[in-house]
């Protein structure tokens, strides 16, 4: 027999479904609710909120368990390569030899981006943010590619999309480097894997052939594994709100890109490598940070700390700090900050003010120490983040497509005024 919650509104009591998941996570079903109360319910934040039913990640915030279609992030991170995260994301199991090769094969096809797009790139100031760039850049490929507007599509034209926009990406990413630098871009070279190519395109020269360090390609690959997909967090959740409109999914993205540049989100890694260097600046006193952070009447916060699911260590911030001291070793670097990083971690786990709010090193606390030593300018770390999600971005809005889910229009509870008569302007 199914579970039933009950509710009790001015008296009346009401059953309502309650919903359990693969891995026993329940929620009850209140889409009836209005229907038979008139009440609905009120969560800012949507912090108790489920929006949909998804079967593409998993993750237990009080446990620090994160599940990519049902595999571990740590095997991933390990053994799996990007693009095979992200054919598993997007299509629901890891592809067979044959099935990759093909996938690889199709995107390497698509690679280029319109000559004319070239001009977008022109008429950008030198110093705008990137992640401005990137939501326009996408946006803009609805405009070359006008087959992605049929809200209907076929199979067919639904893949040739998401193909283009996977294969477009690393190349429009690293155009906007480029630019930023005054440097010749460098096309796509389609015998190269998919992160070597974008690596390639963003490091290499046209006057000479460049070689990018295999270790550096297995972190880059590592990276945006570990950001491949993060459930209904707030890029995401934009993303599948503006895709129930039946928008394209270009635009879709775009807003996607424009959701996870806000410092909450995203924008974080590129905050918190600034935080960082203030500290460092500042003489590198951690305690007098840590008393900012926990000071109500100071907007300071420890970037990079703290996040709304995990209220136990996020698993990816523990394989990225592994990473980040591998990646430094391999290259050679000794980053200062690191060190301030990992005092900042050890002083915070130890404080009574985060141990009792369960804050903990996000994801983003050590990616920016990896993105700099790989030798990407911090206003360019969000848009490798933008990157390594688009995968899951494009998993979960083709999920909420074939699940024909309904347009997303929130309620409110209205506090306004009352009913009053307009009064003429002289009268007032
Ligand atoms: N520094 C200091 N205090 C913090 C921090 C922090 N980084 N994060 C949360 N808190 C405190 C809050 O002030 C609040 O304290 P209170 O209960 O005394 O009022 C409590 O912890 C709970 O925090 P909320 O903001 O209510 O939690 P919420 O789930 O809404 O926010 C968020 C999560 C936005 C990630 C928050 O922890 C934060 O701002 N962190 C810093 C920014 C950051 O690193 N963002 C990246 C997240 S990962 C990602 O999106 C990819």
């Amino acid at each position: 027999m199914s579970e039933k919650a009950s509710i009790s509104i001015n008296g009346k009591s009401h059953e309502l479904p309650i919903i359990t998941g693969t891995e026993n996570e329940q929620a009850i079903d209140i889409s009836k609710l209005r229907d038979v109360s008139g009440a609905i319910t009120l969560d800012p934040g949507f912090k108790n909120t489920g929006a949909t039913k998804s079967a593409i990640t998993f993750l237990d915030g009080e446990q620090g368990i994160l599940h990519y279609r049902g595999y571990p992030i740590e095997q991933l991170a390990e053994q799996s390569t990007f693009l095979e995260v992200a054919y598993l994301l997007i299509y629901g199991d890891l592809p067979s030899a044959d099935t990759l090769k093909d996938f690889r094969s199709k995107i390497s096809r698509h690679t280029l981006i319109h000559e004319d797009m070239k001009k977008f790139f022109d008429g950008f100031p030198s110093k705008s943010h990137p992640m401005g760039q990137l939501s326009c850049l996408v946006g803009a490929l609805s405009a070359f590619y006008p087959e992605s507007l049929d809200p209907n599509p076929s199979e067919e034209d639904e893949n040739l999309t998401i193909m283009k926009l996977l294969a477009k990406m690393p190349t429009i990413v690293s155009w906007i480097y480029k630019k930023s630098l005054g440097h010749p871009v460098m096309y796509p070279r389609n015998e190269l894997n998919y992160v070597h190519n974008f690596m390639n395109m963003t490091f290499g020269q046209i006057t000479e052939e460049t070689t990018i360090d295999p270790a550096v390609v297995r972190a880059m690959h590592k990276l945006l594994i570990l950001h491949a997909d993060h459930e209904q967090n707030c890029s995401t959740s934009t993303v599948r709100i503006v895709g129930s409109s039946n928008a394209n999914l270009y635009a879709s993205i775009s807003a996607g890109i424009s959701a996870l540049w806000g410092p909450l989100h995203g924008g974080a890694n590129q905050a918190v490598i600034e935080m960082l260097e203030n500290i460092r600046n500042d003489g590198g006193n951690s305690a007098k940070w840590l008393a900012k952070a926990k000071d109500k009447n100071d907007p300071f916060r420890l970037m990079g700390f703290g996040h709304r699911v995990y209220k136990n260590f996020d698993p990816r911030a523990k394989i990225i700090k592994k990473a980040c001291d591998d990646v430094l070793e391999k290259l050679g670097i000794d980053d200062p900050v690191l060190d301030i990083a990992k005092e900042l971690e050890e002083a915070a786990l130890k404080d009574q003010y985060f141990v009792d709010r369960k804050l903990y090193p996000n994801v983003d606390f050590y990616s920016g120490i990896i993105y700099r030593a790989l030798g990407f300018p911090t206003d360019m770390f969000t848009v490798l983040f933008a990157l390594g999600r688009l995968p899951g971005w494009i998993a979960q809005w083709k999920e909420m497509k074939a699940n024909k889910e309904p347009i997303g229009r929130p309620r409110q509870i209205y506090t306004g005024s009352t009913k009053r008569d307009y009064v003429p302007l002289d009268k007032r």
